[in-house]
């Protein structure tokens, strides 16, 4: 069969017939084997592997990386076995293979789906050469609790960003042709509503009512499906009292019946067997049930299915269509990817790993990925000509490692660039680079280094403090509770304020950090959170103005741990706070007056807004938004509305500025948030020009899902903002009438 298949194309009737002639050939057993995936990183695989691989009893592996153990798997399953079913092999390539990207949210401040797509692709061409052809990404996971550690991979807390950004990765790994070498079939997860877990806390349970699980959580994931992706990997999360593996509503009402999803479902990792700890199930082969039945098609690391299908489909509590089903979205994907006509890998046929072009890309993304939240008397970009000397400080100024971030399984440390290093290449040669670590690692406690800090900063004309969390401190399994500067960074910040020179703060870190606590006594403050392999030198480029930040915040920074939930689209109440009800005494205190207009949506300790909001990021240019108008003021259901605005570069350098357009729908069937994301283009402009920027906003782009759960637009007003962040106050409207 493996012979004659090999000869055929790839259209999609034919496949069809390719999966219904394989199928047709096997054994239960063999079917049963495709549906299950093992890890093969401990000891050499293809000696512990090769009976299941000779038997057909394995449809993929996870975390071999070798490309020689990866063809010797191969040819075992291909030319050692019945029907020579090629693997399918499993990575997370989560943000970079060799050449590490910015982490996810990171890359997502650069709200540019272009340099997310060209790193995706980076990362598959890099990935490839080792024989994965599967990665476990793009995380897709709407998030907006950044005690979680794991809102570090994903692209942050709004529909729209996500969605796109999602798609671009998508599109990046899975390349314009599928089966073309360097194309890897990639994975849109976790399904779903992983990003809800309770208190951040990894893991935990997500009660989310269906409306914003469809308004909300599941729109990235209808993107992605949308736009070809050939995976979707279940969370861990219960999800309403079911978890996500045995979620029948997820798995099959909302991914196949009503999305139409063809590509094929694997569990994460032992998820399915964890049904039982969730109390779900009372043992493994009620788990098997419970996954197989609500439409897991691959488990991952586990053997629940291998041990337990063949004797529920025995009596007849699963039947051989949830089997046939199952297998034949797993061999479909397979036969796309054109595993059956390229089984091996030969890495000379890709590109080498870490060239030039890959590192540019890193280089380019991690310049776009900063984003700069203040910028007082304007001590950013610094200018050799008016320095003598720099202090570099802090745990984060050289750290190859830690700049990479979490999820870098592959990441080569040596290849890594530190701002350190970067600083010293770009004006070393012009002004005296001096640098205390002061600091063992982020969460030291330790300050005898401190003295020496404060001197060399006392001594240099500015001070650069590398601020943050080490990698570990985010990623799965590492949330917080308490997201301050981890250790005394916060007191090595007021020691070298007290030297009264300008004090500048590069953050490096895997989520928004509550920066209350020193954001008054810095100068600046860039945010670069894990930035990747070449992260030095595009913050050495920003420092020194090479290159102005462009970066937005993808994600709402509380003032306080508590505010949490805070993010931009949120609901406006009946009792929303405002200005005028609520006195902002300093950045921490506020005072309601002891009147009914006190009576709001707010905390008594702590100002009712965040640090920094959704979309914010400063420029060493400045831009002006002029004369925001609609193309009508009335418009049909079925048409499309065209929101335009004069931008001008009223700085002195020419900068990338992100123009943001949010709607909000004033009166429906439902509450809808104050403000959503529905349109942002990131432009260049030279100094002193000025460009018109228009949005076309179909009716389709402010539906929702109401009372009765189908997405339908609305009559109404609608307001509309453009600006440069979340907060823009600019607006204009339009309303929406029902079709004559
Ligand atoms: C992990 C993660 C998942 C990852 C998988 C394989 O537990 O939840 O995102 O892809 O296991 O490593």
């Amino acid at each position: 069969m493996n012979a004659s298949m090999a000869n055929q194309s790839s259209a999609p009737d034919d496949i069809a017939e390719r999966v219904a002639a394989l199928l047709a050939q096997m054994t239960l057993a063999e079917k049963i084997g495709q549906m299950r995936q093992l890890n093969a990183s401990e000891g050499y695989a293809p000696h512990y592997l090769a009976d299941d691989l000779k038997a057909g009893r394995l449809g993929s592996v996870i975390n071999i990386v070798d490309v020689g153990t990866v063809n010797e798997l191969q040819r075992i399953a291909v030319e050692e076995s019945r029907l020579g079913i090629p693997l399918l092999v499993g990575r997370d390539v989560i943000h970079g293979f060799k050449t590490v990207m910015p982490i996810p949210l990171g890359q997502a401040a650069s709200w540019n789906p272009d340099i997310v797509r060209q790193a995706a692709r980076v990362a598959a061409l890099e990935a490839a050469t080792t024989g994965v052809n599967w990665t476990f990404a793009p995380m897709i996971d709407i998030s907006r609790d950044p005690r979680w550690g794991r809102i570090a991979e994903s692209f942050g807390e709004c529909v729209l960003l996500t969605s796109k950004l999602g798609v671009a990765m998508v599109e990046g790994f899975q390349g314009d042709q599928l089966s073309a070498a360097g194309s890897i079939a990639a994975c849109a997860k976790h399904f779903a509503g992983y990003g809800a877990v309770e208190s951040g806390r990894d893991y935990a349970t997500t009660n989310i009512p269906e409306t914003k699980l469809r308004n909300v959580y599941l729109r990235p994931f209808k993107a992605a499906v949308d736009a070809g992706v050939m995976t979707l990997m279940t969370s861990f999360s219960d999800v309403n009292g079911i978890p996500a593996s045995a979620n029948e509503f997820l798995l099959r009402q909302v991914l196949r019946d009503e999305w139409g999803f063809d590509g094929f479902v694997v569990s994460d990792w032992d998820s399915v067997r964890q049904l039982q700890i969730h109390g779900l199930t009372e043992n493994d082969k009620e788990s098997a049930f419970e996954a197989a039945r609500a439409g897991v098609d691959m488990e991952m690391q586990g053997d629940a299915y291998a041990n337990n299908l063949a004797e529920l489909l025995d009596e007849g509590r699963i039947s051989i269509d949830t089997i046939d089903r199952a297998v034949t979205n797993i061999i479909r994907v397979k036969i796309r990817l054109g595993l059956f006509e390229e089984s091996f890998t030969d890495p000379e046929k890709l590109p080498p790993i870490a060239n030039e072009h890959a590192l540019a890309t890193a280089r380019k993304a991690a310049l776009q990925s900063v984003v700069m939240l203040k910028n007082d008397r304007a001590v950013l970009p610094l200018s050799v000509d008016e320095l003598k000397s720099v202090a570099i400080i802090g745990p984060l100024a050289d750290a190859p490692y830690q700049q990479l971030g979490t999820w870098i399984f592959d990441g080569d440390v040596n290849l890594s660039i530190t701002p350190m290093h970067a600083i010293h290449s770009l004006v070393g040669h012009d002004i005296d680079v001096r640098y205390v670590r002061a600091m063992e690692n982020s969460r030291s406690r330790a300050t005898e280094a401190f003295d020496d800090a404060v001197e060399i900063a006392a001594s240099s004309d500015v001070a650069i403090l590398f601020l943050g969390e080490e990698s570990i401190l985010s990623g799965e399994a590492h949330s917080r509770a308490d997201i301050n500067l981890p250790g005394d960074q916060a007191e090595l910040v007021r020691r070298i304020r007290q030297t009264g020179k300008p004090v500048i703060a590069v953050i490096l870190a895997g989520r928004p950090l509550t920066l209350t606590n020193i954001v008054d006594q810095v100068d600046a403050i860039l945010y670069a959170w894990h930035p990747g392999t070449m992260g030095g030198p595009a913050i050495a480029d920003l420092l020194f103005g090479i290159e102005s930040p462009s970066g937005k915040l993808p994600v709402t920074f509380p003032r306080l741990v508590g505010q949490i939930p805070i993010y931009y689209s949120q609901k406006n109440s009946g009792k929303p706070p405002s200005h005028d009800t609520v006195v902002h005494i300093d950045d921490i205190h506020t005072r309601a007056p002891q009147t009914s207009l006190g009576m709001s949506a707010f905390h008594l300790d702590t100002h009712f807004t965040p640090l920094f909001a959704f979309g914010h990021g400063l420029s060493y240019a400045t831009f002006d938004y002029q004369n925001i108008r609609a193309s009508a003021q009335e418009i049909s259901m079925g048409d499309t509305v065209t929101i335009s605005v004069e931008l001008t570069n009223t700085g002195k350098v020419a900068a990338d500025e992100v123009v943001q357009l949010y709607v909000r729908d004033l009166v429906a069937s439902v509450t809808r948030p104050v403000r959503e994301l529905k349109g942002f283009r990131r432009l260049r402009l030279e100094p002193g020009q000025t460009v018109s920027v228009n949005f076309d906003l179909h009716t389709d782009d402010v539906a929702f899902y109401g009372r009765n759960m189908q997405l339908t637009t609305e009559p109404g007003v609608f307001h509309v903002w453009i600006g440069g962040s979340s907060e823009a106050q600019m607006r204009t409207e339009f309303r929406i009438v029902a079709s004559a």
